[in-house]
């Protein structure tokens, strides 16, 4: 088989990396898709850094069974703590990470504050201090771990009174008057956005997450490895959970279709 035809696995510790499929289905249409979450282990962002790995390469031989060509680890705890060990075992495949979007905010900041929504795991991690350290000269950024917020999007419910309450207890205390931009480092947070403007009334604050360069590097790298599909296919996604709760995978769809662009 042509290896262009084969699928782009896209892994996360639950539903999150939703966020960052839709952007990767809508650059790149004519690709397949296998997005796996595993929500059975979820949440990865207070295990240790040994865990994360072992879950991380699990879950990728999974799909390595499949027949996938490229591999996006669509999550940023998973990212910090087994990128490197990833990309040296698996040298025949690109794989494509994810990191908060310290750099877009800090590279456009006007002088006021950016605050850092992760989980404790993302913020612990040695990858996430460097990037503060590259940056935290040129913009003043306050990480904020945010233990308890992804179950919030994997348990999903209509009813936001938790949320609110969350963002009032844990954002409340370090939003200040020149807060700027709020990073969502962490893939399960851009499902949050709405109930995070409605908590931010009229404060003129930008919400930015890493889901659109992410799902462009993939594009990059599989056009440098000469693996983009034609235009003549239509792409197909298929979305896996490790959680046999068929809930999940209800969920997943119901966060593929959701609309949060322009919120
Ligand atoms: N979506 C994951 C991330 O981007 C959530 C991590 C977790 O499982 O705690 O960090």
């Amino acid at each position: 088989m042509n290896d262009s035809l084969r699928p782009v696995g896209v892994i996360d510790s639950g539903v999150g990396g939703i966020s960052v499929l839709k952007k990767a289905v809508e650059i790149m249409p004519n690709e397949d898709f296998i997005y796996y979450g595993d929500s059975l282990n979820a949440p990865y962002g207070t295990k240790s850094t040994e865990e994360i790995r072992d879950l991380t390469f699990a879950v990728t031989e999974k799909l390595r069974a499949m027949g996938i060509k490229a591999l996006c680890v669509a999550c940023n705890t998973a990212t910090a703590a087994a990128i490197k060990d990833l990309r040296a075992v698996y040298t025949d495949m690109p794989v494509i990470g994810i990191e908060p979007a310290v750099k877009p905010a800090a590279l456009s900041t006007k002088g006021g504050t950016i605050i850092v929504m992760a989980t404790p795991m993302t913020i612990r991690q040695h990858k996430f201090n460097d990037l503060l350290k590259t940056y935290d000269k040129d913009a003043r950024i306050i990480p904020l771990p945010c233990e308890g917020l992804m179950e919030m999007v994997e348990n999903w419910s209509d009813d936001k009174t938790p949320l609110m309450e969350y963002f009032r207890e844990k954002l409340g205390p370090v939003l200040q008057d020149d807060t700027e931009t709020i990073v969502l480092g962490c893939t399960h947070y851009p499902f949050i956005k709405k109930e995070l403007r409605e908590f931010l009334g009229d404060r003129d604050i930008a919400l930015i997450d890493g889901s659109e360069g992410t799902a462009r590097q993939i594009k990059r790298r599989l056009a440098e490895e000469g693996l983009l599909r034609d235009c003549s296919h239509e792409g197909k996604v298929t979305i896996l959970n490790s959680s046999e709760d068929p809930k999940m995978i209800d969920i997943s769809r119901k966060l593929f279709d959701m609309e949060i662009d322009e919120l």
